[in-house]
């Protein structure tokens, strides 16, 4: 286990979307530098598996089923928390999903969906968090916005809108949790080589989309060396927004 000085070792973060990809090299990442980490995510069998390999390697891990659509799920993951490690220093609010296509197609099941995982998801996942936060009087949240929470265009509508919504929701946060020496950070990355083009309903789209990652995405341990350093820096120190891309991306 490294423990580089680095404000991480020891602290209990709540990972949503911890089965596959950017919650997953994260868990991987902060475990491997001291943390506890305890991971949420629909899929048991991935989750579980995530869970004892990081056990195996030392660190302490414990995963929940949790369905972020449903704010009593997302409670009881982070009351699990609080139950076996006393209290919860970060909640990483990643779990998303990105079914793009153009509105025309009018994919309402897939507009509900992302804005129910994207923003509700995130909602719930404060909502669970902040009272047991405002009680410690310190306390993290980290929520995972995108490139498209900067920027729109064809396809991405509502995926972008979701994404807007995760920052303007994360700043109005910010501003509010003052009075309890709570943190806030916005992580927004580009392209990133994860599970996410899956969620692509419309098979042409999925195409463009997945040439597009193939040609351009980064492995996700970029994404959890930035949590690790928002994280990592000294509780007076509160990384506000993290913005990144592929050095060869251009949009
Ligand atoms: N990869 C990129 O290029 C990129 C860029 C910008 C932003 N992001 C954002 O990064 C976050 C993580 O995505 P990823 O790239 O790591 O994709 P991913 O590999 O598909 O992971 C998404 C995670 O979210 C979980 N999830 C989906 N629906 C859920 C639900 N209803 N309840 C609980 N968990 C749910 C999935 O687990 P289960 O299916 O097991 O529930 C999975 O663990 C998302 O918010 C995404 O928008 C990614």
């Amino acid at each position: 286990m490294q423990t580089d000085g680095t404000n991480i070792a020891g602290k209990v973060v709540v990972i949503t979307g911890a089965s596959s990809g950017l919650g997953e090299a994260t868990a991987r990442y902060l475990a491997a530098r001291g943390a506890t980490v305890v991971l949420g995510a629909r899929r048991a069998e991935r989750l579980q598996t995530l869970a004892d390999e990081i056990t195996q390697a030392g660190s302490k891990a414990f995963a929940r089923v949790t369905d972020v659509t449903d704010a009593e799920q997302v409670q009881t993951l982070v009351d699990a928390a609080i139950e076996k490690y006393g209290r919860i220093d970060v909640i990483l609010n990643n779990a998303g999903v990105m079914p793009h296509s153009p509105l025309e197609r009018r994919k309402i099941d897939d507009w509900n969906r992302t804005i129910d995982i994207n923003i509700k998801g995130v909602l719930y996942g404060i909502a669970a968090a902040l009272p047991h936060m405002q009680r410690q009087k310190s306390g993290h949240i980290i929520n995972v916005s995108s490139v498209a929470g900067h920027r729109v265009g064809p396809g991405s509508a509502v995926y972008a809108a979701t994404k807007t919504a995760v920052r303007v929701i994360s700043e109005g946060l910010r501003q509010e949790v003052k009075p309890w020496n709570i943190r806030t950070t916005i992580i927004s990355p580009g392209a990133v080589a994860t599970e996410l083009p899956n969620s692509i309903t419309e098979a042409d789209v999925a195409r463009g989309i997945g040439q597009f990652y193939e040609q351009y995405a980064i492995p996700a341990d970029s994404f959890a060396r930035a949590v690790a350093f928002a994280i990592g820096q000294p509780e007076d120190v509160d990384i506000n927004e993290i913005l990144f891309r592929p050095t060869r991306q251009e949009l």
